[in-house]
């Protein structure tokens, strides 16, 4: 479902990714894990073209992603949902104003139609008695929620996830990671989940690996990974900042 491969990216003299490669099944969540500052939220933009990589092919369901094959863009962009780091909510618009205007702005559709999939998201994340709250009323993990039901709402078949979970508390953040976990099963939504956060990661992924140096160094599930003997992978368990 998608496919990166020997992705290479610099920024001046800074090399971020260094032939990165990736494959995640459909209906697969794959976690990439990895300290600050080694190309995480770098590789999710150049999934989804917001950055253009330098060398290397992604493919979206075969789709090529090519920044400048605009219909291709497109397209792609239609089936991804995109859970960015910050959660990125307009503070000014109510949560279900903020899913509204996702989906009759970007998907075109209508408004009445995109009222009644907005309180419908909105419930499945828990949040039906807050649906016309503002973010700033809600607290950090309703905030996570409104986000990932901005993200539901579009029915996308792959949800790429930056760092669901930061800033929240350990209950919190395990009954978020237990939700996104339960949409994917519901929806069959393939996904990429950036993470520093191994409880999270253990939730919600069938598969991980640790980004180090550019490249994934190690990729399988969370037990496999925990056991392995790779020095970069047992530096990153016992310090994931
Ligand atoms: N647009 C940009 N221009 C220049 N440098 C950038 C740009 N985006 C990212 N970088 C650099 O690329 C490196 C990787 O950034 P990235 O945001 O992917 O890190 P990350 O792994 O997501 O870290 P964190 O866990 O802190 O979010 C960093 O050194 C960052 O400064
Ligand atoms: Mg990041």
């Amino acid at each position: 479902m998608i496919e990166i491969r020997n992705l290479y990216k610099t920024f001046g003299s800074l090399k971020v990714l260094d032939g990165l490669t990736l494959t995640v099944k459909k209906g697969e969540t794959f976690s990439v894990l990895g300290k600050s500052g080694t190309g995480k939220s770098v590789t999710l933009k150049c999934i989804v073209g917001l950055l253009a990589a330098d060398a290397g092919d992604i493919f979206v369901d075969s789709v090529r992603v090519d920044l400048r094959d605009r219909k291709s863009l497109f397209s792609i962009r239609q089936m991804i949902g995109f859970l960015f780091q910050s959660g990125a909510l307009y503070d000014s618009m109510s949560i279900r104003d903020n899913l509204i205007f996702n989906l009759t702005r970007h998907h075109k559709v209508r408004h009445n139609e995109a009222d009644e999939k907005a309180v419908h998201y909105l419930t499945l994340v828990g949040l039906g008695r807050s649906v016309d709250k503002m973010p700033s009323e809600l607290s950090g993990g309703m905030r996570k929620r409104a986000a990932l039901a901005r993200a539901l709402v579009i029915e996308p078949r792959i949800l790429l996830y930056d760092e669901p979970t930061t800033g929240l508390d350990p209950i919190t953040s395990a009954e978020i990671s237990d939700l996104i976990r339960e949409m994917h099963s519901k929806f069959g939504i393939t996904g990429i989940v950036v993470t520093h956060d191994i409880l999270c990661a253990g939730i919600v992924s069938d598969r991980a690996g640790v980004l180090k140096d550019g490249v994934l160094k190690y990729t399988g599930t969370l037990n496999e990974l925990a056991e392995t003997r790779d020095e970069d992978v047992k530096g990153f368990f016992r310090n994931p900042l």
